[in-house]
């Protein structure tokens, strides 16, 4: 815990034209919050930053308001209550919720809301596992792939936070689990470590000739965080039924001209296929289901999950634009007041 305290934000102060720069954000001093009859005070030590914050900024990803120039950067956080003077959070107690770009906040806990994380879990996990990426994983992959014993699971982003987690739920529901990940240190952690059956790196080898070569039969379940080429090899080498769950499309975030669809979707047909997408949000009412479940998974050392920490506040928008070179393994976090 720091010991002379000050208080910044990140504000959003321009709309990318093309990919995300540093300019896009403005790191401005302000004073520490005061606190108010029923409020509490956050220390934030961890900030996460997500591939969705693009649509945000530029006001395109229509299932959330999209940020105004001079807000305060949204994004998850956790911390510490350092003062309290509302009973559901008392002092010393770790708290994760959407934060913002800040150091310190006062809040009641229902402007911004807060959820007071299991003791057993650390902070970084409850921005992981733990939190909106744990949550992605499971619904989508439990409730929309629906692996089973035996199926064939194809993960793209699979060295990612979301991926990660998917493609080691889907190994825990008895299937066969391949990962797409970009370089050999995601590979390569993704089998000796997370128990993947295969990875192909999508940057060095040919991803349509390894999913043949790999999948003899078919993918029962694609999951899919990345959209363009990949998703149309996973299009390609459907088997008979099989879910395609479209959770993300990094590929297409950074282009600013006409996306083309995919080539290979009519396979749906032959195949008798479903691709459906989904919002995390939308399974709010289950995340403490979830989260049991997943807490579970991680007492029991069946699910791992890992962390790249970039040290600092004003790491925050390196932190964003490392996600879309891949400068992350697992979930991207930014350290604070640490
Ligand atoms: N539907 C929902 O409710 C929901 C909720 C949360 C997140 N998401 C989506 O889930 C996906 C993963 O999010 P995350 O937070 O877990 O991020 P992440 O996977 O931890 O980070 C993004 C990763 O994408 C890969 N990538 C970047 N550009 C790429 C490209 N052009 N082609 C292929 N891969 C590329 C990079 O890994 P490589 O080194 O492998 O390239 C990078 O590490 C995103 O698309 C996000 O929008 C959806």
């Amino acid at each position: 815990m720091s010991t002379e305290r000050y208080n910044q934000h990140i504000l959003f102060s321009a709309r990318p034209q093309g990919e995300i720069e540093p300019a896009n954000f403005d790191l401005i001093d302000v004073p520490m919050p005061s606190l108010n009859t029923g409020e509490v005070l956050v220390e934030v030590h961890y900030l996460a930053v997500e591939p969705a914050m693009k649509g945000w900024m530029e006001a395109r990803a229509d299932y959330m308001a999209p940020l105004q120039i001079g807000d305060v950067m949204r994004g998850q956080g956790a911390g510490i209550v350092l003062q309290s003077q509302n009973p559901k959070f008392p002092t010393g107690t770790m708290v994760s919720g959407p934060l913002g770009w800040r150091r310190y906040l006062a809040t009641d806990g229902r402007s911004i809301p807060l959820r007071a994380i299991p003791p057993s879990a650390s902070l970084p996990a409850a921005l992981n596992v733990l939190g909106i990426t744990g949550l992605t994983a499971y619904f989508g992959m439990l409730d929309i792939g629906k692996p089973q014993m035996g199926s064939t699971v194809l993960v793209s982003g699979a060295g990612g936070a979301t991926g990660s987690i998917a493609g080691q739920l889907a190994r825990i529901s008895g299937a066969r689990v391949i990962g797409v990940a970009g370089g050999r240190e995601k590979c390569d952690w993704l089998i000796s470590d997370l128990g993947f059956d295969a990875a192909i790196d999508y940057k060095s080898e040919n991803t349509a000739q390894r999913v043949l070569e790999l999948c003899p039969d078919g993918l029962d379940v694609y999951f899919d965080n990345v959209g363009g080429d990949i998703l149309d090899v996973a299009l390609n080498n459907l088997a008979e039924r099989a879910r395609v769950v479209l959770c993300g499309g990094i590929s297409r975030y950074n282009v600013s001209g006409p996306i083309a669809g995919p080539v290979n979707y009519f396979n749906l047909v032959y195949r008798r296929a479903r691709m459906e997408g989904f919002i995390v949000l939308d399974y709010a009412e289950r995340f403490p289901e979830a989260i049991e479940a997943l807490l579970q998974h991680l007492d029991s050392g069946e699910l791992r999950h890992r962390e790249t920490i970039l040290q600092g506040f004003e790491q925050l928008p390196q932190a964003l634009i490392n996600l879309f070179s891949g400068g992350n393994i697992g979930k991207q976090l930014v350290a604070v007041n640490t």
